[in-house]
């Protein structure tokens, strides 16, 4: 369909918004249109309801018409609108992150779960970490704790930085360029990972939203997908301390996997933890007292 919006009022511009998302057969066309506008002009839900006869101007009615065009080539809506939520907080998303999923919350309710108090200043250290989303949810609910986020792309590690600073943890969070765990010395109390997990031959199958926009680094796992745990969970014990604590997400299927990799590396009472959709999501292990 021809996409292309001249001057309008506020609820004719959403219909006309609504009627080109649904016809390239976006689910959620009226709200993805609203969530748009709101991008576009800066009003608000309640407003955008308030006021339906409000014209847009010139520069709003072509910023809607691009907003919807980005979105119908299948481009993700946290990438056009350059945001998502994420434990409450409001992260920068761009094309060089992976625009964090709701079922990684299951990390941080994982880790919080299995540590003794919110108030030591614990060292978390989170491997891969794209918009540094784990890291930061984190710190918003340990007061006293630091942390450090790696991740192998400068272009990610620079956003993580954006977001430590504008959700106001830069004193308490660094970020740095590295391969796993490569880069680091020293002991962290939680060591969190959200590796790149998907088989790599599953990965055109995915929706365009995902394998076309997001980066790939963030989402091959090699011919099984269990490539990154293979090669970051050997060098995991080294970089806990002895009542460490390890949240590591994991695919759909792939507990069972990721549980042995960690046993055979020396970690004990491994717990898994499920999604909101019933899958588990997460295996959290800490180091085993009886293994070197
Ligand atoms: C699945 S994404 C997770 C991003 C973020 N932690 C989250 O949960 O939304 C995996 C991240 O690991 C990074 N990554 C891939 N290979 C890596 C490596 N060898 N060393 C460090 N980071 C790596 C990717 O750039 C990507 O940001």
């Amino acid at each position: 369909m021809t996409v292309g919006l001249t001057p309008h009022s506020v609820e004719a511009a959403i219909r006309w918004a609504q009627m080109a998302l649904g016809s390239a057969g976006i689910d959620g066309a009226r709200a993805e249109a609203r969530l748009l506008l709101r991008h576009a002009t800066g009003l608000s839900a309640e407003r955008q309801v308030a006021a339906p006869d409000r014209c847009l101007d010139d520069q709003q009615a072509s910023s809607l018409t691009e907003a919807v065009k980005r979105r119908t080539r299948g481009e993700p809506m946290a990438q056009i609108l350059g945001r998502r939520e994420f434990w409450s907080l409001d992260f920068i998303v761009t094309p060089d992150t992976l625009d964090p999923r709701p079922d990684s919350e299951t990390v941080i309710a994982a880790a919080l779960a299995r540590l003794d108090s919110r108030d030591r200043p614990y060292q978390i250290l989170d491997l891969g970490t794209g918009t540094g989303c784990l890291l930061l949810a984190l710190l918003s609910e340990l007061p006293a704790a630091t942390g450090v986020g790696v991740d192998i792309a400068p272009e990610t590690v620079r956003i993580a930085r954006l977001n430590a600073a504008q959700l106001g943890f830069a004193d308490r969070a660094r970020f740095i360029v590295g391969d796993w765990t490569a880069a680091l010395s020293g002991q962290f109390d939680v060591v969190l990972c959200n590796p790149p997990y998907v088989r790599t031959v599953d990965i055109d199958g995915l929706s365009r939203e995902v394998a076309l926009y997001e980066p790939r680094r963030a989402l091959d796992g090699g011919d099984d997908g269990l490539a990154a745990y293979r090669a970051l969970i050997p060098g995991l014990r080294h970089r806990l301390s002895e009542t460490g604590l390890t949240v590591l997400e994991v695919g759909a299927g792939q507990a069972d996997a990721v549980s042995g990799l960690l046993e055979k590396a020396g970690f004990a009472e491994l717990l898994r933890t499920a999604d909101l959709g019933g899958i588990e999501r997460c295996v959290s292990a800490i180091p085993d007292k009886n293994s070197d």
